[in-house]
């Protein structure tokens, strides 16, 4: 059974996910806390939202290192300093490699209902495919591309007229409030995983990662 109190967050952009999260942990009964945010990248909102909550923040961006391999080294050793329960990629625009997999469980939330639309154009994806309904997975990460055991799901209607921008921002309403109960529940209540399916609670039987 694992526990999710120390949270590391990474984003690559406007962060509000990770708002949801640092909003959350004000109250110590949500059991779990952000203790760092990482980025890929300089001046994005997600890292002005961490120093504004003053959590401490780390950048390790991919074209500062020669190889994949070595970036992969570097940042789960920024998130290794922070000694997280659960690293949680929010909007974070990179697929995490092995160092970081094989030392840390790693929550990932993507913008459509897995496995349709995996990528990074999950929104846009499902809109050309003229899906009616659409939503938001919270996931643990692999080495796939949104292809890890799926922790949480929910639903949320694509309306005649959506575009891209006006899909995504209601999208990310629901996908916010997901992420922030997902977290809190895996802090509170620990989770086990056996093969595909992951259970969140005290459930006797199955593999425990
Ligand atoms: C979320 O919808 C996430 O699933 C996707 O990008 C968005 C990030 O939003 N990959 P934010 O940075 O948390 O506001």
């Amino acid at each position: 059974m694992s526990k999710a109190g120390r949270l590391v967050v990474l984003v690559s952009g406007s962060g509000t996910n990770l708002q949801a999260l640092l909003d959350a942990s004000a109250d110590p009964s949500y059991g779990a806390r952000v203790v760092a945010v990482g980025a890929d990248r300089d001046g994005i909102e997600g890292l002005a939202r961490a120093e504004r909550a003053q959590v401490p923040t780390f950048v390790e961006k991919l074209g500062d290192y020669a190889t994949r391999e070595e970036w992969d080294r570097a940042i789960a050793a920024r998130i290794a300093a922070y000694e997280p329960d659960l690293v949680v990629s929010a909007g974070f625009m990179k697929i995490l490699g092995a160092p970081t997999l094989d030392a840390f469980p790693v929550l990932n939330t993507h913008p459509a209902l897995l496995p349709s639309f995996p990528g990074a154009h999950g929104v846009r994806d499902a809109l050309a495919y003229g899906v009616k309904i659409t939503g938001c997975t919270v996931m643990l990460a692999d080495e796939g591309v949104d292809t890890g055991p799926i922790v949480a799901q929910a639903a949320v209607p694509v309306l005649p007229g959506d575009d891209e921008a006006v899909l995504h921002e209601r999208i990310k309403q629901v996908e916010r409030r997901l992420l922030v109960e997902t977290v809190g529940r895996m802090a509170r209540e620990g989770w086990t995983v056996s093969g595909r399916m992951v259970r969140i609670g005290n459930h006797t039987g199955g593999e425990t990662t």
